[in-house]
């Protein structure tokens, strides 16, 4: 059968599906696809590998009506309309799992980038600043010994803890919808309230699922309840917080810094404060950008594809 998938998908992904029978087309242009070109390609083939692109919306899907799934190269699934898939009965499905040790490690890089300037010494460097310090010109913060707060202790927020717990010593405090057992016997990890953990979390990592709920929830009102020295990390949606509000926050002291690989609106303006800013590290949503992991990705990617086409259940189903 003829699987579409909207960028260069990993070679793993790739042998995978051309081993089980079926011929894959990539978009190979470094450009995005306009509306006509993407209803084209789906109306033409029984598959779409959805590795990136614009949302996937009840237009697109209506032309993807006789397609059996949509598979996503990310675990995220905010960008689709489910509730249009599930009644044009297309199946969609994701690759959670195999991406959570590279996306905490995106957090954990953003933590101790914001926490010691790092993208900001680096552009001293860039700009021929190398020169003249004091020893108290510029200083950073520790994260040892310090309170790190989760909120969205899955599998990913679970590794973060983790890494910070056995490289740091933190306390880990979380609030989730559920309790997580494991990370509580583990990693001593301590269930509290939202507020608490706005209240005493020195570092806030975000790993929640952008939702109605979540959308916009760091706000002003949310910021003003942290400490003022602490640092916010957002490497699951940028939706999830308030952009402006985070800039203002950061620059009026009401927090410290902050670490983000997601933003709001993506890509970011070059011209956004927060890249001025000492105390912010930006990357332009890199979380599971390794070889290893993209690699996994495409595996799962495509063996939710030929489950699906040869009439099996999928490994990852998200709506059905
Ligand atoms: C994911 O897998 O959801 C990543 O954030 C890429 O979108």
């Amino acid at each position: 059968m003829k699987v579409f998938a909207t960028r260069i998908i990993p070679a793993a992904g790739l042998e995978l599906l051309e081993k089980a029978g079926h011929t894959v087309t990539q978009w190979t242009e470094n450009k995005e696809m306009t509306v006509e070109e993407r209803i084209a390609y789906c109306k033409d083939h029984d598959a779409l590998l959805f590795a990136g692109g614009r949302k996937i919306d009840r237009p697109l899907l209506e032309n993807c009506r006789h397609m059996k799934v949509v598979s996503l190269l990310s675990v995220g699934y905010d960008n689709v309309d489910l509730k249009a898939a599930t009644e044009l009965g297309i199946q969609i499905t994701n690759t959670p799992g195999v991406l959570s040790n590279a996306t905490a490690d995106t957090a954990f890089l953003l933590m101790l980038s914001a926490a010691r300037k790092a993208f900001f010494h680096h552009k001293r460097i860039l700009n021929g600043e190398w020169n003249f310090s004091t020893p108290t010109a510029n200083l950073g913060v520790d994260v040892e010994g310090k309170t790190l707060g989760v909120w969205g202790l899955g599998n990913i927020g679970y590794v973060m803890a983790q890494r910070c717990k056995a490289a740091f010593g933190m306390d880990i405090i979380y609030h989730n919808r559920r309790r997580n057992e494991k990370a509580e016997k583990d990693l001593q990890a301590r269930y509290v309230s939202f507020d608490e953990l706005l209240q005493q979390s020195d570092v806030l990592s975000v790993h929640v699922n952008l939702t109605a709920e979540t959308r916009d929830k760091f706000n002003m009102e949310v910021f003003r309840k942290m400490k003022p020295t602490a640092i916010f990390i957002n490497a699951a949606r940028g939706g999830i917080h308030n952009e402006p509000d985070l800039a203002a926050a950061i620059e009026q002291g009401i927090i410290w810094g902050a670490g983000l690989d997601v933003t709001n609106p993506e890509p970011m303006q070059p011209d956004n404060p927060l890249l001025q800013m000492p105390t912010v590290a930006v990357l332009p949503h890199i979380g599971s950008a390794t070889q290893e992991t993209r690699n996994a990705m495409a595996r799962v990617a495509a063996e939710n594809i030929i489950a699906a086409l040869a009439g099996k259940p999928v490994l990852n189903p998200v709506n059905h």
